[in-house]
Order: structure tokens, then C-alpha cells, then sequence
């Protein structure tokens, strides 16, 4: 395999023969490598229906820390892998496109970070998982949308808290547990471009429907729902809610398990305030049943960490697994 093209193109580039049916081959190559397709939520419907395990960004990077497979194939994005191999040294991760990243991870440049840091240095540092390795190793504990509460809450009331690096989940935290946080100017792309203008038509001529909106969302669209959670969170509150028709302000790829779990129900997603279907994650879109088959076949394009950096950014994910139990 030529690494350095890898590098350039992010995935392995090479032609499929078409009779082939990916379905069965990534089945087979899974088996005979002990690998394991881990997916998130916002993945296309067709890598989730062939995965091995789908969730959230807490339940897949508790399933890569206590998986048996030899390998993880991480179909979601650079963080996710990075953190399942910050976790998993021993196992071989492979994300099927290295250059599926993510804007609220990039927001939060470690430069930057570590100056903003040494502002404030008797504050505990915790960062969401959306960031890159190098942030996570100045952080103190990590957290995701699913546990960002409890973790916050598990800090001593007399510490400052440096909140990274989305601001919006920031901001609802500090609603939320009362505490007054020092946050990071980051933001999520795909979840700060639902209109809140649109969203209150949408709402008046459905009147019925429940607004279910994830916490990476701006304030003014989450005033106006009727849950807020992770992605699980949000799957979840679907199929127990008597409600039958949602509107839902996250990344569509979720719909595919809503609608799965709850075929009577309507889903309707949060409108964007342009006409692009930008509400669709660039990055998580990224992945394709053809990278996963290459990504199998070939072991690449694999995560490498230095061992240094990798040690420093563990401690933080640890804590959190450990407050998450
Ligand atoms: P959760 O998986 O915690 O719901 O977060 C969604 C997300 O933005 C992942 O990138
Ligand atoms: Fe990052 Fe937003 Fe995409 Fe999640 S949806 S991976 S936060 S850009």
C-alpha cells in the first residue's frame, strides 16, 4: 500500500469490481480479520445496517474500550477513531477516510487552547470529545453530550471550570447545573444552521410535533424544544413519547434508527436556514460502504498516535468512563 497516497487522498483509492457485494464481503472480511464496524449515528443507513455496533459518541467509545476484536473499524469521524485508539493502544483502528474531521474539533486549535488555558490555571479543564487528541491531553475530563451534566456536576463547587470547545452545549450546561463556566468559542457547523424562523413555521403548521434538539444547537432553537439530548438521547425520547409526529434538530443520519424503531411515527428534520441539505454532516458523509470494504481489506488508513501525547489525552477519557458507570 502506498502510505503516502493514503496521506494525500485519505482512503485507499483503488477500483471495485462492481459484481462484488459489499454487504457480504465486509461480512467476510470482519470475520476472518476478528474486526469490529463501529458506527455512529450519523452515518448513511447502509453502514449502519452493516455495523456491528451503532450509538453515541459515550456508548461507541465505551464499546472500543472494552471490545475483544483485533481490529476497529470506526465509522465516524477522526475523533472517534482517535479516542478509540487513545483507549485501545494494543488494537488496530482504521477510519475508512482520514479526512473525515470535524468543524467543532478544528474550532480549538492546541495553541490557542493552551494559552487560553494557562489564563486560568486553578480551573478544572473539561473538554467534549469533539476535539483533537492533542486537547484532550490538556484536559482534565472529558465528556459527550450524553454525560456532560453529570460530569460537571461531579466537579467541587468551589473549582472554576474551563468548558470546551463548544459553546452552545456550554452555554446549556451553565442553564443546566448553575455553574459558571469559562467556555471556548467553538461551534458545530451542522447544528448552528437550523433557522429558528423556519423551525416556529414548521411548528405552527404541525402543532402536534415535539421539537427534539440535540445541545450543540444555538440557544434560541433550544428555548423551543420539548427535549434536549444526544443523539441516543433524542432516539430514545422518540420511541417512549406518546407524541407521533418529531421535528429533529440534529444530523439527519439519526432519522434512519427513528424511523426503524417508531415506522408509524413522522420525523421531520429541523429546516436549515438556506435550501442545501446542510444539515447533513460533510465530515460524517464522508465514509461509504466502498471505504469500509478497502479500509477492511487493506488495514488503512490506520490512526497512529505518539505514545507521549496518547498517554496524556488517556487520563481524561479514563475519568470519564469512570464517572459514566
Ligand atoms: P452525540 O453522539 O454525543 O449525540 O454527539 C453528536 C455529535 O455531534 C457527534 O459528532
Ligand atoms: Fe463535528 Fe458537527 Fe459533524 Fe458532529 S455533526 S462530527 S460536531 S461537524
Amino acid at each position: 500500500m502506498n502510505l503516502e497516497k493514503i496521506k494525500q487522498t485519505g482512503f485507499v483509492d483503488e477500483t471495485i469490481d462492481p459484481t462484488l457485494d459489499l454487504f457480504e464481503e465486509i461480512k467476510k472480511l470482519k470475520k476472518e480479520k476478528n474486526a469490529v464496524l463501529l458506527a455512529h449515528y450519523y452515518q448513511d443507513a447502509d453502514i449502519q445496517d452493516i455495523a456491528d455496533f451503532i450509538g453515541d459518541s459515550l456508548q461507541l467509545s465505551q464499546e472500543a474500550a472494552k471490545t475483544n476484536a483485533d481490529m476497529i473499524v470506526f465509522a465516524g469521524v477522526h475523533f472517534m477513531a482517535e479516542t478509540a485508539k487513545i483507549i485501545s493502544p494494543q488494537k488496530k483502528v482504521v477510519l475508512p477516510d482520514l479526512k473525515a474531521g470535524c468543524s467543532l474539533a478544528d474550532s480549538c486549535p492546541p495553541e490557542l487552547f493552551a494559552k487560553f488555558k494557562a489564563k486560568y490555571p486553578d480551573h478544572v479543564v473539561v473538554s467534549y470529545i469533539n476535539c483533537s487528541a492533542e486537547i484532550k491531553a490538556l484536559t482534565d475530563i472529558v465528556c459527550t453530550s450524553s454525560n456532560a451534566e453529570k460530569i460537571i456536576n461531579s466537579i467541587p463547587k468551589d473549582k472554576g471550570i474551563i468548558f470546551a470547545p463548544d459553546k452552545n452545549l456550554g452555554a446549556y450546561l451553565i442553564k443546566k447545573t448553575g455553574r459558571d463556566m469559562v467556555l471556548w468559542n467553538g461551534a458545530c457547523m451542522v447544528h448552528e444552521i437550523f433557522s429558528l424562523e423556519k423551525i416556529i413555521k414548521l411548528k405552527e403548521r404541525n402543532p402536534k410535533a415535539k421539537l427534539l434538539a440535540h445541545p450543540e444547537c444555538e440557544e434560541a432553537v433550544l428555548n423551543k424544544a420539548d427535549y434536549i439530548g444526544s443523539t441516543t438521547g433524542i432516539l430514545n425520547f422518540s420511541q417512549e413519547d406518546s407524541c407521533q409526529e418529531f421535528i429533529v434538530a440534529t444530523e439527519t443520519g439519526i432519522l434512519h434508527q427513528m424511523m426503524k424503531a417508531s415506522p408509524n411515527k413522522t420525523f421531520i428534520p429541523a429546516p436549515p436556514n438556506n435550501n442545501c441539505a446542510c444539515n447533513d454532516c460533510p465530515h460524517m458523509k464522508l465514509n461509504t460502504l466502498e471505504k469500509i470494504y478497502l479500509c477492511l481489506k487493506h488495514e488503512q488508513p490506520e490512526i497512529i498516535l505518539d505514545e507521549t501525547m496518547r498517554k496524556k489525552a488517556e487520563g481524561s477519557i479514563l475519568r470519564m468512563l469512570e464517572i459514566s458507570k
